[in-house]
């Protein structure tokens, strides 16, 4: 990052709060003048370590941690509550047994943090030789300079989230929607999916998720990201495997009956419970098109009995407002469109006279749960145009259709937004921007859902 860069930064973060000056000035004098990956790159190599980190799946007693790697690397993070980090523990990537060494992305998971707490990281990582099992060396050493910091999500967090959707690798929008996110600096930003179109490769899936073509390469290094998938994230070959790329939740966070169900959270910031869920593709898993290679149906189903329990966690029920989130809308008021319970759209599909499925449908499935559980707002994606839903004989919650990529300011409801939500004067307040005109395009003040 550039000194001038850092310091804008700096300076919007130290307004909100979210560092303390020392760490500040310790990262200024140590950044001029200093290579991005000082301290053992080999003179003609290309650096190890070429992304900023991305923080991943924000939870209260958890973080993610990923970036892209050139070659074999075993990666870590030192972290700690001191902001010189003479506290630091060093973290390896992946879990027990053996590092996750990789010539790609590099994962890291600290677990046992404690919630709403400020802490400092460091990422490096060790070049690899790899010859065989027996013939192995150490030939190298980066480490970012730079250290980042982040805060654990909780009861005691700011009530302040964002949502971003479809935003399907089109720089011309990414680029000022993250520049909004950087000045709106929240707790932590939902990105509800099709954040891809359709990724063949490893490569393709880096240039989304680590290496965009903006100008804040680290746009996830301070605030953490939860992640709904949408149906293109599921296609193309790599995408089958975006695990490699976005890690799965920490599987503490359910029963082991639902371990499968990475992509699934219920977190508390604040006074908001954040629900995620997963609506998969929008085709139907008979349709021939996709040769039997989803099975999103029963995904949907398990993630009914998911959500009965998330719902019922004690730090979810007492928040004083529910919000979930989900790619495809659960409801559309035109029947003909694409929601998550509205068969008809998928033209290949010749079975959409079938009862017990249309039961098993997302908005048949979750929507009942919740309504009982007083969820106030459903935030969605998918039809690339901002709608407001009021509630109605079909549904409680309100739900907000985010827009999508559109740059060009030709269609009504066709721009790139941030939703933001926030808690002022004891209401959820939530405030939808509008990327392409940099208005804001709508309000919505929530109450106490009980
Ligand atoms: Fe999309």
């Amino acid at each position: 990052m550039k000194r001038r860069e850092f310091l804008r930064d700096a300076a919007i973060v130290a307004a909100t709060g979210g560092i303390s000056t020392d760490v500040l000035s310790a990262t200024l004098n140590s950044s001029p003048g200093m290579s991005e990956t000082e301290g053992g790159q080999e003179s003609g190599k290309a650096s190890l370590i070429d992304s900023e980190p991305v923080l991943q799946n924000y939870a209260a007693t958890s973080m993610g941690i990923a970036f892209s790697v050139t070659d074999w690397a075993n990666g870590y993070a030192i972290f700690g509550e001191k902001p010189d980090l003479s506290d630091g523990r060093k973290v390896w990537c992946g879990g027990y047994r053996m590092t996750a060494m990789d010539n790609e992305v590099i994962q890291i998971r600290l677990t046992g943090l404690k919630p709403n707490t400020l802490y400092y990281y460091k990422i490096g990582a060790d070049r690899i030789e790899y010859k065989d099992g027996y013939h192995i060396r150490i030939v190298g050493n980066e480490e970012k300079p730079q250290t980042y910091f982040f805060r654990t999500a909780g009861e005691g967090a700011r009530s302040h989230f964002c949502v971003i959707n479809d935003t399907h690798a089109s720089w011309k929008a990414i680029n000022p929607t993250i520049n909004k996110l950087m000045a709106l600096q929240p707790s932590c930003v939902v990105w509800n999916g099709d954040a891809c179109n359709t990724e063949e490769t490893v490569a393709a899936q880096k240039r989304i998720f680590f290496k965009p073509e903006i100008e804040r390469k680290d746009f996830a290094a301070h605030i953490p990201y939860l992640f709904c998938p949408g149906n293109h994230d599921g296609r193309g070959l790599a995408n089958r495997h975006l695990e490699r790329i976005w890690m799965y939740r920490q599987p503490e966070e359910r029963q082991p009956r639902d371990w499968d169900l990475g992509r699934n959270f219920a977190v508390r910031m604040g006074n908001i419970a954040l629900v995620g869920l997963d609506t998969g593709e929008d085709k139907l898993d008979g349709n021939p098109k996709f040769c039997n290679l989803f099975v999103s149906e029963p995904y949907r189903v398990a993630q009914q009995t998911w959500l009965r329990d998330a719902l019922r966690q004690p730090e979810i029920a007492s928040a004083p407002y529910l919000v979930a989130f989900c790619h495809i809308p659960l409801y559309d008021p035109n029947p003909k469109e694409n929601p998550g319970d509205v068969y008809p759209n998928d033209k290949d599909a010749k079975y959409t006279t079938d009862f017990a499925m249309w039961q098993r449908t997302c908005s048949k499935l979750w929507g009942p749960l919740l309504e009982e559980a007083g969820c106030q707002l459903l935030i969605t994606a998918h039809q690339h145009c901002v709608r407001f839903d009021n509630p109605n004989n079909e549904h409680k919650w309100f739900q907000i259709v985010g827009g999508g990529p559109n740059m060009t300011g030709k269609t009504p409801g066709h721009f790139p937004t941030v939703i933001e939500g926030e808690i002022k004067n004891g209401k959820l307040v939530i405030t939808v921007h509008n990327i392409y005109s940099g208005e804001v395009c709508g309000t919505v003040t929530f109450p106490v859902r009980f």
